[in-house]
């Protein structure tokens, strides 16, 4: 399985997922907005266990995640938004969603700065919802009363990427603890004279990761709609 970015010539093919598994459906050019604009977040994940028969088969997409940033946040706040998730049948259970979802996430902060990601969420939708809450560690921020076409409510859901920016940080921390090696020339010599009087530069470094993605994920269990 190989999960890549979405590239525009997948379209057709994430459009075909999206019908099939869900009754909330897009234009092509909405696809091609979310491609264009935002080449970073979107991603597919395509079946590439059979060889392809010619160079021209189309890929076989099982699952995708159109993502977007939102552009005039309400709250002032820059962060993105889930579109539309979905995993054909043949292929759920297999931990594709979550994976996908990771994916934009990460690049959402890595190359947005966004500080939280949003979607929307059926209240009936049980699969879904233990994806978002109790996998991925999403809170219920509002329910939105006949949000759907058919009147069913929302669940309108977010998620904190500030440990993005922790787990950042504490890599800058590390890579700042790397020894990469004594200077040459005078400025070797006076740090090697200021070794031998024991004056050499000596700084704390950091062991393990505070934050793991498990962690992160028990953290969030704890609220429930
Ligand atoms: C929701 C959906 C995207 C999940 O895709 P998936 O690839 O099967 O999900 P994953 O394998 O990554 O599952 C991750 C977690 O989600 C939860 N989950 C997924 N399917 C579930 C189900 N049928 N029942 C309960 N929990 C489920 C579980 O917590 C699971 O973790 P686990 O397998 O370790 O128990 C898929 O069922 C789907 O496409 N549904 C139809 C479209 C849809 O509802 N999209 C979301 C619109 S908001």
């Amino acid at each position: 399985m190989d999960i890549r970015l979405l590239r525009p010539s997948d379209i057709p093919h994430v459009q075909q997922a999206n019908i099939t598994n869900l009754p909330e459906n897009y234009f092509f050019k909405y696809y091609m907005y979310h491609a264009l604009s935002w080449p970073q977040l979107s991603y597919v994940a395509v079946d590439v266990s059979r060889p392809k028969k010619t160079p021209y088969d189309p890929p076989k997409v099982v699952g995708y995640v159109l993502a977007k940033m939102e552009e005039e946040p309400a709250d002032g706040v820059q962060h993105g938004h889930i579109t539309s998730l979905s995993v054909m049948r043949t292929h759920r259970r297999l931990g594709l969603a979550e994976k996908l979802m990771r994916q934009s996430q990460r690049a959402m902060f890595e190359t947005y700065g966004a500080h939280y990601v949003s979607l929307h969420v059926r209240m009936s939708n049980t699969a879904a919802l233990h994806l978002y809450r109790d996998t991925l560690g999403f809170k219920v921020d509002k329910i939105e009363p006949k949000y759907y076409a058919d009147g069913e409510d929302a669940y309108s859901m977010k998620m904190d990427l500030s440990y993005f920016r922790e787990e950042a940080e504490s890599s800058e921390d590390d890579a700042e603890a790397v020894d990469e090696g004594d200077e040459v020339g005078s400025a070797g010599k006076k740090g090697e004279g200021e070794a031998k009087k024991g004056k050499g530069k000596k700084r704390k470094v950091k062991v393990g990761r505070g934050l793991g993605v498990g962690e992160l994920v028990e953290r969030n269990e704890s609220v429930k709609p």
